[in-house]
């Protein structure tokens, strides 16, 4: 793992330029794109370089996870905030950008047709990730099998109190259900980027780079990933 401690901007653009190289070499890339408030710089610094040519109209996209059970207009359903945070500002083509189906009538074929259309796209060659305070990657709560796959898991009181936030401070407003990529979903992608910022995260982030591997801290599998770029700000940093 290689792990960068910069300011936040900084990290924002490292990731950002990750991205351009990539989509300059491959045009046709296959991102995974994160939600939560981690990759917010990055996608204000992809909306810009866009602006200067960067294209993404061969792309396709993936993201991580997606709350069960949100009406479909819902501002904080994921689908809705990748389109606002990053899909309406480039030049994604129609359809390119998928999420997991949290209204499905059968949520648990909706977990299989997901992991078949990455499959089917070739897998994702860069995902972006944040972390949880309590070491979850997507949805992947501590406990989750290290083996897993797309499915339906049920959200942690402490991951529901810190997504509060988005749903007006009321934690009884945040779903208790999601679906999230497996722990195993996300090893498949060839180039994973973390990023990490605030002393909240710092916990985590020692966990995720000194622990053990364990289910506990579900971050800790990437320690095994052989290409796993960790970007953190000195807060976040500051028990390592
Ligand atoms: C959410 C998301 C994760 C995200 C995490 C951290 O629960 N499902 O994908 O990494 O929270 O969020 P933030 O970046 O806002 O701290």
């Amino acid at each position: 793992m290689e792990v960068v401690i910069a300011p936040g901007d900084e990290l924002a653009r490292l990731a950002a330029e990750a991205i351009e190289t990539l989509l300059t070499g491959r045009p046709q890339a296959v991102l995974g794109l994160a939600t939560g408030s981690s990759p917010l710089k990055v996608y204000d610094e992809l909306a810009r370089r866009h602006k200067d040519g960067l294209s993404f109209a061969r792309a396709r996209a993936f993201m991580l996870d997606e709350y069960v059970g949100l009406p479909d207009d819902h501002p904080e359903r994921y689908r809705n905030v990748i389109e606002k945070e990053i899909a309406s500002r480039v030049d994604f083509a129609p359809g390119a950008v998928r999420g997991p189906d949290g209204n499905a009538a059968d949520l648990a074929r909706a977990c299989a047709d997901y992991e078949e259309a990455i499959a089917a796209a070739g897998g994702v060659d860069l995902q972006l990730l944040g972390i949880g305070t309590d070491g979850h990657i997507a949805f992947n709560e501590p406990g989750s099998s290290l083996a897993s796959r797309t499915r339906i898991k049920t959200l942690t009181r402490q991951t529901r109190q810190d997504n509060a936030r988005f749903f007006g401070g009321s934690v009884d407003d945040v779903p208790r259900h999601c679906l999230t990529q497996g722990l195993a979903t996300i090893m498949s992608a060839r180039h994973l980027v973390l990023l990490a910022t605030g002393r909240a995260k710092a916990e985590a982030v020692h966990q995720l780079v000194e622990g053990p591997v364990s289910a506990m801290w579900p971050a800790t599998i990437m320690q095994l990933h052989p290409h796993a770029t960790i970007l953190v700000d000195a807060a976040a940093a500051s028990r390592l």
